[in-house]
């Protein structure tokens, strides 16, 4: 473009030429010449020419601007990111990993080893699921409607009444109704499942929003209490790869009659008292019971003909005893370190 003024067009054609020149070329916006096009207005009048001179020198900076803007567009464009590479999180500069650094993440390999004891002992795994209705969470459950202890479980829910699981009870209703039949043919109903399950926690190294547990249910003709805790030993025998002794102390639940908390004796310490069990020598595990008669019969079976118990057990309070992690919340966070000396 042309300036009226011989003084701009002169600087104009020369700051052209640098910027053409210019490798870095938003040098030019800092360029001596076009700073003293700003100090030699200063000098100028008001009024004629000055407005005129500044006009012309604005509309060179601009231009200088639309060009440096212009020139540095292609490197502004930067690769799309692949959000679902396996990027190292702890490098200072995340470097794409190759696949074989990839591992089970410690609690998907603690459940598959929990399955496979199960497995011997003649326990089908299910499935659970991440969303439910008030029916399996609670009405299922035999919580009697606005029972005080629907309040215990800080669940989440959606604007439609839906919930993000507060336990794996929620599958209960279900694995009864499904094995109905197989038990009037003779086959108990021997379920385990593991689930992730979700509560309205304030977090620290004790509690997580997001967790496991892994629900546990026997069905059939004349099982009693006895089997419960049978059943439980011997999984944990095997677990921790030690004899344990265990304990069942009286409490509640509203799906159990009787219920009971399950204490086994420290597998650190042989009930000796240690830290890990807080110098008691025991630890509580687990809630269970025997099925009540409300929730076999909501599930369609007859409480005078059959029994049952069930437990549900945190699977991440498990594998930190077992592999003495100190902080549960090391289990969501993604962070190398900690899976690395798991793996
Ligand atoms: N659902 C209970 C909880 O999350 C645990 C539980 C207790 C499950 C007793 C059971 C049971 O199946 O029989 O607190």
């Amino acid at each position: 473009m042309d300036y009226k003024n011989e003084e701009v067009q002169a600087a104009a054609a020369r700051l052209n030429q640098q910027f053409e020149e210019a490798e870095d070329k938003r040098t030019v916006l800092r360029s001596a010449e076009l700073r003293a096009l700003y100090e030699r207005l200063k000098t100028l009048p008001a009024g004629e020419p000055r407005a005129s001179f500044g006009a012309e020198v604005n509309h060179l900076r601009q231009e200088l601007e639309r060009k440096v803007k212009e020139a540095n567009t292609p490197a502004l464009v930067r690769e799309p990111i692949d959000v679902t590479a396996p990027f190292d999180v702890n490098a200072a500069k995340p470097q794409l990993l190759t696949a074989d650094n990839g591992s089970i993440h410690p609690l998907s390999a603690e459940i598959e080893k929990i399955t496979d004891i199960f497995a011997r002992m003649g326990f089908n795994a299910v499935e659970s699921r991440e969303i439910d209705d008030d029916y399996h969470m609670f009405t299922s459950l035999n919580f009697p409607p606005d029972h005080p202890a629907r309040d215990e479980y800080d669940t989440f829910v959606t604007d439609e009444g839906l919930f993000a699981p507060a336990h794996t009870s929620i599958m209960q209703n279900r694995v009864l109704k499904e094995g109905k039949e197989g038990l009037e043919k003779g086959q108990p109903i021997a379920a385990i499942i593991p689930g992730r399950v979700f509560r309205n926690e304030d977090l620290d190294a004790r509690h997580e929003h997001t967790f496991y547990q892994l629900e546990g249910i026997y069905v059939d003709k004349g099982i009693h209490a006895g089997h419960l805790v049978a059943t439980l030993k011997t999984f944990l025998e095997e677990y921790f790869s030690r004899e344990l002794k265990v304990k069942t102390q009286p409490f509640y639940f509203p799906f159990t009659e009787p219920s009971f908390e399950f204490t086994l004796s420290c597998p650190f310490c042989d009930a000796k008292g240690c830290y890990i069990c807080s110098q008691t020598g025991w630890i509580e595990l687990l809630g269970c019971g025997m099925i009540h008669p409300n929730v076999l019969k909501e599930g369609g079976i007859d409480p005078s003909v059959y029994s049952g118990f069930a437990w549900g057990c945190g699977i991440d309070r498990l594998v930190m005893m077992k592999y003495d992690i100190e902080d549960v919340r090391h289990f969501e966070s993604a962070n190398l370190k900690f899976l690395r000396q798991l793996r």
